[in-house]
């Protein structure tokens, strides 16, 4: 097994899991880039390696029970191991989400990636976590999903417009990483949620304001937290995101 910290990222393709790869690349990690398309994978690992890093590929569609398990045996066999998982992967579900007038199907689509499939993912990598001294988990959540700044007078300006299915996709999302952080409390892995702030992505029609540099440091800084460090938070760059 070789002394290198190895990471998985999903949706490490484009966007802000793209530069959490590139990041801990940076940092001498090898990176398994999680991404369910293959051309857009291999574009990734190729220019991620041209950069200089240790990067493979992981076949990983975070909604399909099969492509976990294969991504799991595929890092256990290429690794043996597995230091940090970044779930990062996640859909808005699109379109207008009032919660008076969303098509529930829309929800249940939302649900499947940001949070059951982050479920899916980590429980599948749970046993090669287990074998790392300093295993970290990173759920990408976003300060949407802070209860609240939704419900502070200030709600738009801090938490974006109404979005039924997406905002308490990320809060179900933090309230999931508490349940996994209170199962863990005695076993060596720090599990928290990360918001990287509006960041021009796909996501958001590059509207956002950030660079997705920039919004990949706080969950780069989570996943090679030191022990001791903490777990069962929500953080971004300014420090501690309120529930
Ligand atoms: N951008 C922001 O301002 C912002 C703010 C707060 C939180 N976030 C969160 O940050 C994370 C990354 O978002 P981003 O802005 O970088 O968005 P993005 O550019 O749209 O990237 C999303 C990534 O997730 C992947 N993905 C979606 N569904 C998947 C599935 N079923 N299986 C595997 N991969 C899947 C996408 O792959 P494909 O290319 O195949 O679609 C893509 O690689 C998300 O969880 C998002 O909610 C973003």
């Amino acid at each position: 097994m070789s002394d290198k910290k190895i990471a998985l990222v999903t949706g490490a393709n484009k966007g802000i899991g793209y530069e959490i790869a590139a990041g801990l690349g940076a940092l001498g990690w090898s990176v398994g880039v999680g991404a369910r398309d293959q051309t857009r994978r291999d574009a990734a690992v190729a220019r991620l390696r041209d950069a200089g890093v240790d990067a493979f590929g992981v076949p990983l569609d975070v909604t399909d029970d099969r492509s976990v398990a294969a991504a799991a045996d595929l890092i256990a066999e290429h690794a043996g191991r597995l230091d940090a998982l970044v779930n990062n992967a996640g859909i808005t579900g699109g379109g207008a989400q009032q919660p008076s007038s969303v098509d529930p199907a829309v929800i249940r689509t939302v649900l499947e990636t940001n949070v059951i499939g982050v479920i899916r993912v980590t429980n599948a990598m749970l046993p090669l976590l287990g074998r790392s001294a300093s295993p970290r988990i990173v759920n990408m959540s976003s300060s949407v999903g802070s209860l609240t700044r939704q419900s502070g007078p200030d709600g738009e300006t801090t938490t974006g417009p109404v979005a039924v299915a997406y905002a308490p996709s990320k809060s179900f999302l933090n309230a999931v990483t508490l349940q996994y952080a209170r199962e863990l409390a005695d076993t060596k892995i720090l599990i928290n949620c990360a918001c990287p702030g509006f960041v021009a992505t796909d996501l958001n029609g590059f509207r956002g304001v950030r660079t997705p540099q920039e919004g990949a440091a706080t969950a780069i800084r989570l996943a090679t937290l030191p022990d001791g460090g903490p777990t069962g938070g929500f953080f971004e760059d300014a420090g501690v995101v309120p529930w």
